[in-house]
């Protein structure tokens, strides 16, 4: 069964996601307040450094899209999210390299941060365990190890691998102290999982709505500020890989000077507008540019969620909780196993046999 009828029902659900990513998804407050705590119990004080860059891939790289939303306002030292195998060249002594990966086994990020240790930056390492924990240890590096009940799987450990790569930033300096944010947050998180978890029905709940609009159709998502742009990310990557789909995703206001026109004419009946605002982070004709946007394109039912008001963590956890118990959702309601990513694992090993 598919639809909107297995969203509401309990036995049903059960049957339909075996691994529980809703029960991960909905334990998101408690996995933030103990990342707190195995961060607080870890050495990261360091220098100051000329520039933070955090590198990791897919739902651990999500971490560095974070730090560098987060220090954005505020940061003196420019922060950088890097994907893939390679640094930029002012990496250097000056440099403080986060290398974040849940499994410890990713080769771009291995690769990361032996050019990092080369260049003689200095590295602190956030993993579960792997040749990423085992080179922290082998070079002194700070290690973070973090949570991995069995099953986990990276995306659905953000607060756990985020929480310390916060961490490892403002021990540096670079963030203020997060102690009081990160447990803002997790009870953000708990409050949305009371509100958007499974035991919220269809009529009453935003995600599974969400969810049943954008079945069978394309997402279209954007994302305003620093934060929602980030969340508009994570709602791509949750979809993917939750719900199998394709997303397309981008950030206001860049999406006016290209996007709109990708949609000229309108969505049509194949696409949904999501729209994940952060308006504390937006400029002040942010909300002009995307009524006109809207205005321009005849859309007038967007799926909007809000992050709401407090300090950025606290409103990234809304809009996180958003993303994943929509997309969860959406892999439910269309029949599919919202845990497994088969192709993606095919991918990697079929990479690592033939680098070998
Ligand atoms: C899987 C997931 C992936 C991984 C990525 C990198 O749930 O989210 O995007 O995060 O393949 O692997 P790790 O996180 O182990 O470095």
């Amino acid at each position: 069964m598919t639809g909107a009828a297995v969203l509401d029902d309990k036995e049903r659900l059960a049957v339909a996601d075996p691994a529980g990513m809703l029960d991960e998804i909905a334990g998101a407050g408690d996995q933030a307040r103990s990342a707190l705590r195995i961060a607080q119990a870890s050495s990261l004080v360091g220098p100051q450094p000329e520039v933070v860059v955090v590198a990791g891939m897919g739902g651990s790289g999500l971490a560095g899209d974070v730090v560098a939303a987060l220090a954005f306002a505020s940061s003196a030292v420019p922060v950088l999210a890097v994907k893939g195998d390679r640094l930029p060249a002012f990496v250097g002594p000056g440099t403080l390299l986060v290398a974040v990966s849940f499994s410890g086994n990713t080769a771009e990020t291995l690769s990361a941060v032996e050019q990092g240790l080369a260049a003689g930056a200095r590295v602190v390492a956030v993993a579960s365990g792997g040749a990423l924990a085992a080179l922290a240890r082998g070079r002194g590096s700070p290690l973070v190890t973090v949570e991995a009940p069995p099953g986990r799987m990276p995306r659905a450990a953000l607060w756990s691998l985020l929480v310390p790569v916060c961490s490892a930033a403002e021990a540096a300096g670079v963030l203020p102290p997060l102690r009081d944010q990160v447990l803002a947050a997790a009870g953000a998180l708990d409050a949305e999982a009371a509100a958007l978890g499974p035991a919220v029905p269809t009529d009453a709940n935003p995600a599974k709505q969400a969810a049943l609009r954008l079945l069978d159709r394309l997402p279209v998502v954007w994302g305003s500020g620093q934060l929602g742009a980030v969340a508009a990310t994570r709602f791509r990557t949750q979809c993917n890989e939750n719900a199998k789909v394709p997303v397309v995703s981008a950030a206001l206001p860049e999406a006016n000077h290209n996007d709109v026109m990708g949609l000229e004419g309108g969505l049509g009946p194949g696409r949904v507008l999501v729209l994940l605002r952060d308006e504390a982070g937006e400029h002040e004709r942010d909300g002009l540019r995307l009524a006109a946007a809207l205005e321009a394109l005849g859309v007038d039912d967007p799926v909007v969620r809000r992050a709401g008001e407090g300090h950025g963590l606290v409103r990234l956890a809304r809009l996180t909780a958003f993303t994943d118990f929509a997309s969860a959702y959406l892999a439910i309601a269309r029949g599919v196993d919202p845990t497994p990513i088969r192709t993606l694992d095919r991918l990697k090993a079929a990479v690592s046999a033939a680098s070998r």
